[in-house]
């Protein structure tokens, strides 16, 4: 079983960017984290491939490798391009795989700009505020029946 992780920008700051709101562990952390745990709770082999990337093109590009491989689910952190980014929509629309978005803050309390979420309209699940658990709920949330 395989999946793809896409994080998009500034998320390679995590860690030192703004803890308060994202936490103090950086994405290796997390990533370690995420294998670990699903290592813990699932007994299958699940095959984990994570990409970020600060610029809106290359994660179109990435999505769009998607349409010719064998990933049962994408989770996106589209981060700050989720509310601006028609592009990225548009890729994932192209998807007939589960789109997972998750954002790591509750995005419900802050800013007005960041309630507006372009990309959600084409994601099958959304999940905010649940920190560095997101990824690894968002792949449970397809393993578990
Ligand atoms: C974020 C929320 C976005 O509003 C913000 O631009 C991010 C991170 C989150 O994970 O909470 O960069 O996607």
């Amino acid at each position: 079983r395989k999946f793809m992780i896409i994080n998009g920008p500034n998320l390679n700051l995590l860690g030192t960017r703004e803890p308060e709101v994202y936490g103090s562990d950086n994405l290796s952390d997390i990533e370690k984290y995420t294998n670990e745990q699903l290592k813990l709770l699932w007994n299958e082999p699940v095959e984990l491939d994570w990409y970020q990337s600060n610029i809106e093109g290359e994660i179109v590009n990435k999505v769009q490798e998607l349409l010719k491989s064998d990933y049962e689910a994408l989770i996106i952190n589209p981060a700050a391009y989720s509310h601006t980014s028609v592009a990225i929509l548009d890729a994932l629309k192209t998807l007939n795989i589960p789109v997972i978005e998750v954002h790591l803050s509750n995005t419900h309390l802050r800013d007005a700009f960041r309630q507006q979420k372009l990309t959600a309209k084409s994601s099958t699940i959304i999940m905010e505020g649940l920190g560095k658990r997101a990824y690894l709920l968002g792949i449970l949330s397809q393993l578990i029946k």
